[in-house]
C-alpha cells in the first residue's frame, strides 16, 4: 500500500509518497508564509495553507491512502463561506487573556497537563470566535480534514494541545470550554489517530498525528527534534515538573508523553554565526577543543522548559581576555546540547533519538551524547513527522537507519560541565523576580 504523508508545518507543506516497505518513493514541498502584523503576533493565511496541501497532493502520484501530520496549537475559525486568519502557535497576543485566568492555572494544569500559556489554542480560538457561536473552531488538522473530506473531526493528540481536552476522559471538557469561552458545539468531533477521517477524491485519509507526536511515533522512543527551537518528547504516563504532559496519540490504547520546548536552538547557532561574521559556525567551533569556561545561555526571549522563565536574559559567562571566537562558537553548540540535557535530566533515559536540521552537525551530536551521558541515535531521514504518520496509516512503526554517537567523557567530567552550565543559567535568571 502506498501512503501519501503530508506534513503541514509552519514554514512549508511537505509531501512524501511512502511505499509498501516504508521507503520514500517521491517528495514534494511548497513553502507557506507567516506574517507578523504587530509585535508578538504571528498569522498565516488558512487558504494559502489549504492550497499548499492541494499542490503537494497534485505533484505526487495518486496513493492508496493519505496521512496527515501538522503544526500544532495554531488556531482557525471558519464557516461555509469564510475563514479567519490562522493565529500561529508562536503568537503571544493572548498573553493578557492567560494572565486574567492565572488563578485557574492549577485547575487547568491538572485537567489538561499543560501550562496556561498563549501558545496553546484555547485563548486564540476565543479571540477568533469573537463572541459568535455559529462557526467551526479548530486546529490545523481539523481545518484540513474538513477541506479534504467534508468531515468536521480532529485527532485526539492535536486536541490535547488546545487546553480544552480533559486528559483523563480524552473528551472536550465542558468546564474548560466555559472557562476559555469556546462553546463546545463549535469544536470538532475528537477521533483516534488511526480512525479514518473520510476520503479525498476517493482516497481515504487514514491517519492524522500532530507533527512532533508523529516524529515520536517514527522514532519509537524518547526523541529530540532540533529546529529553530527544540522539542524533547518522552513517552510517559505520569506528569513531570516543568514539562507539558500530553496525549501523544490514541489508537487501541492512549499513549501519553511529556514534552519540553526549548526556545532557541538553531536560533542560538545563527545568532552566534551572525555575531562572529562567519557563514559556517562548525569549522570555527572545531578549532577550540574546549570553551575554557565560556558559556552562552541563549535566553533571547527568556528560557523555555524546564525553567519557563520569560524574564531570563541572554548571557555569555566566563569571558576572559584570552577568549577566542572559536571558543564562543563552541559555546553556542554546547548551549544547544546543555538545554536539551536540562530536560533529559528530568526523565529516565537509556538513549535519545534525534532528528531535525542541526543533527547534521557531528560536533553537536557528539556533545549531546557526552553531556547527556547516553547514546544518541540520529535519524538519517529529514522527514520523521511524515514517516511517522505514514507508518501509522500503514499499520505500524517501521525501523529506519540511524547513526549512533556514544558518550566519550567520564561521569566526573560530565557532572563538572553540567554544573558550570547550571551556574551560567543562574546568572541568566538573576534579573527574574
Ligand atoms: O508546537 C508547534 C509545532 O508543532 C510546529 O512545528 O515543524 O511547524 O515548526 P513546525
Amino acid at each position: 500500500m502506498t501512503v501519501l504523508a503530508i506534513d503541514q508545518g509552519t514554514s512549508s507543506t511537505k509531501g512524501v509518497l511512502v511505499g509498501d516497505d516504508g521507503a520514500v518513493l517521491a517528495r514534494a514541498s511548497v513553502p507557506v508564509k507567516c506574517c507578523y502584523p504587530h509585535p508578538g503576533w504571528v498569522e498565516q493565511d488558512a487558504e494559502e495553507i489549504w492550497q499548499s496541501v492541494l499542490a503537494v497532493i497534485d505533484q505526487l502520484p495518486a496513493p492508496d491512502a493519505i496521512a496527515l501530520s501538522n503544526q500544532r496549537e495554531s488556531a482557525v475559525v471558519w464557516d461555509d463561506t469564510s475563514v479567519s486568519p490562522v493565529i500561529g502557535w508562536q503568537d503571544a497576543r493572548t498573553a493578557p487573556d492567560c494572565d486574567r485566568l492565572r488563578e485557574h492555572e492549577p485547575f487547568v494544569r491538572a485537567r489538561t497537563g499543560l501550562a496556561l500559556d498563549p501558545m496553546f489554542s484555547a485563548t486564540k480560538l476565543h479571540r477568533l470566535l469573537g463572541g459568535r457561536d455559529d462557526r467551526r473552531a479548530g486546529t490545523i488538522d481539523a481545518f484540513l480534514v474538513h477541506r479534504l473530506t467534508g468531515e468536521f473531526a480532529t485527532e485526539a493528540g492535536n486536541a490535547s494541545r488546545t487546553l480544552l481536552l480533559n486528559l483523563e476522559t480524552l473528551e472536550w471538557d465542558p468546564e474548560l470550554c466555559e472557562l476559555f469561552g469556546v462553546p463546545l458545539h463549535t469544536l470538532p468531533e475528537i477521533r483516534r489517530s488511526d480512525a479514518g477521517f473520510g476520503s479525498h477524491r476517493g482516497v481515504p485519509v487514514a491517519a492524522v498525528l500532530a507533527d512532533s507526536h508523529a516524529a515520536l511515533y517514527a522514532h519509537g522512543a524518547a526523541k529530540a527534534t532540533y529546529g529553530t527551537g527544540s522539542s524533547v518528547m518522552v513517552p510517559s504516563d505520569s506528569a513531570v515538573d516543568g514539562l507539558a504532559h500530553t496525549l501523544a496519540w490514541r489508537t487501541d490504547s492512549a499513549v501519553y508523553a511529556v514534552e519540553g520546548n526549548i526556545l532557541a536552538s538553531a536560533a542560538a547557532l545563527d545568532w552566534m554565526a551572525r555575531t562572529l561574521g562567519v557563514e559556517h559556525l562548525e569549522p570555527l567551533a572545531r578549532q577550540a577543543p574546549t570553551t575554557d569556561g565560556v558559556h552562552l545561555v541563549p535566553a533571547f526571549g527568556g528560557l523555555g522548559a524546564p525553567h519557563w522563565d520569560r524574564d531570563a536574559s541572554g548571557v555569555i559567562a566566563g569571558l576572559t581576555l584570552g577568549t577566542t571566537p572559536a571558543q564562543l562558537a563552541r559555546a553556542a553548540f554546547e548551549s544547544v546540547a546543555h538545554q536539551i540535557c536540562d530536560i533529559v535530566d528530568r526523565v529516565e533515559l537509556d538513549a535519545l533519538h534525534a532528528d531535525g536540521g542541526a543533527t547534521a552537525s557531528e560536533l553537536l551530536m557528539q556533545l549531546q551524547a557526552d553531556l547527556a551521558g547516553v547514546p544518541v541515535h540520529v535519524s538519517t531521514s529529514p522527514e520523521m513527522s511524515a514517516l511517522g504518520v505514514a507508518d501509522l496509516a500503514a499499520g505500524g512503526r517501521r525501523e529506519r537507519p540511524t547513526r549512533t554517537f556514544v558518550p566519550a567523557i567520564s561521569d566526573d567530567e560530565r557532572h563538572a560541565r553540567r554544573e558550570a552550565w547550571h551556574a551560567a543559567v543562574r546568572r541568566s535568571r538573576m534579573a527574574s523576580p
